[in-house]
Parts: C-alpha cells; structure tokens; sequence
C-alpha cells in the first residue's frame, strides 16, 4: 500500500478521500505527521492553490502528496464566488454569510441560476505533478434547505435531483461529488503511472 499525504486539516475531507484512494492506497493527514504550516493560497485558479498547498507539504515531509482546491462556479456571475467561495462574504465569514449573500445578488437575475461545483486534485512527489479537475453540475436555488454537509449545500441542487446537497445522506452527496468524481480520477491516473 502506498502512503499518500493529504494536505488537509478537514476530518471529513480526509474520511472521503481514504475510502476513495483505498486499497492501493492510504491517505496520512499531515495532523498525524506533526507540523502544519500555515499556507498562503494566492492563486488564482483551484488547481494552482492545490499545487500551492501539495508543494508546501511536500517541502516538510519530502513524501509523495496529494491536495485539492474546490469552490463554486455561478454560470450567471461568470464563474463567481470561484477561487473565494470560502470568503465570498468577507474574511472570516460564515457559510451562512456567503449563501445569504450569494442568494440576494442572484435575486437580480432569472432563474434558474446553473451553477457548478468543482474540484482540482492534485499529485506531487518532488518530480511528477499530476492534475485532475471533477465537477458537479447543478442550480442554486433561493432558500436554504438541509442541516447536513458544509458549505453552500442547503443551497445547491445537484442536477436530475429534487433535494440539496444538505437534504442527501453524506454517503449520497460522496458518490456523486466533485470531490469524489476529482479524486478517482486521480487514483486511476496514478495506478497507470
Ligand atoms: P475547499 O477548497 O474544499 O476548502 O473549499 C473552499 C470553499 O468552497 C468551501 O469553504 C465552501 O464554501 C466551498 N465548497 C467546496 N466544496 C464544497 C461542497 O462540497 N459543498 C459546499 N461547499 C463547498
């Protein structure tokens, strides 16, 4: 089994992306190797904050690494909030913040508000660098609506689905996320490596 670090602090994240990558591999959180540098990510796409944060980590630990970066496109703010979904709202605001926020400016425009979620996964060992992108298409609709998963869930509707995110069990919402969709897209690139 080859030992994968995650550059990630998010329990949840971790879980998912283990089941994911397992048997052939198995991801360490960098918590259980001891530092945990506070990176800066400045890029301005999803996959350059992930080879940003897969750099960074493997800098310390010299092992191979994986990482992500993923946000919220809206077709109808031309692919905003983007790289800044997780500020959308302002530094150290709440997710609750970003969705009121995100549905008072899109009560400006015709619905239905096409959105999509996406994620860039990422591979780095110090010599290859390797880069998958998974998305997940769906609306934002404009009201909140579920108590589970993170985010903007209570607000986006997958597309051919009738609940949010937050109303789907978290086994549901990982089957069919850009999450799940990025990172087994990257485990099959590198079992053929
Ligand atoms: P991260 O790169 O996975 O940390 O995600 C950055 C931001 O994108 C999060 O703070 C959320 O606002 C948003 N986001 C990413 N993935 C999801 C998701 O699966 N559901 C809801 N929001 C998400």
């Amino acid at each position: 089994m080859i030992e994968l670090v995650f550059a990630s602090g998010n329990k949840g994240k971790i879980a998912e992306v283990n089941k994911i990558m397992l048997p052939e591999f198995k991801v360490i959180s960098i918590y259980e190797l001891g530092e945990v540098p506070d990176i800066i990510e400045d890029g301005t796409t999803f996959e350059e904050n992930a080879f940003i944060k897969a750099e960074a980590i493997y800098n310390i630990y010299k092992k191979p690494t994986i990482a992500d970066d993923s946000g919220l496109a809206v077709d109808q703010l031309d692919g905003k909030p983007g790289v800044f979904s997780a500020r959308y709202a302002g530094e150290n605001c709440t997710y609750d913040d970003n969705n009121k926020k995100l549905i008072e400016e899109l009560s400006n425009y015709p619905e239905p508000h096409t959105a999509q979620f996406i994620c860039c996964a990422v591979y780095f060992d110090g010599r290859i660098k390797k880069s998958v992108t998974g998305i997940l298409k769906g609306e934002i609709i404009n009201e909140f609506r579920g108590q589970n998963g993170f985010g903007y869930d209570p607000i986006f509707q997958a597309a051919n689905e009738k609940r949010t995110l937050a109303e789907m069990r978290s086994d549901e919402k990982n089957k069919i996320s850009h999450r799940a969709k990025a990172f087994s897209k990257l485990k099959k690139i590198l079992l053929t490596k």
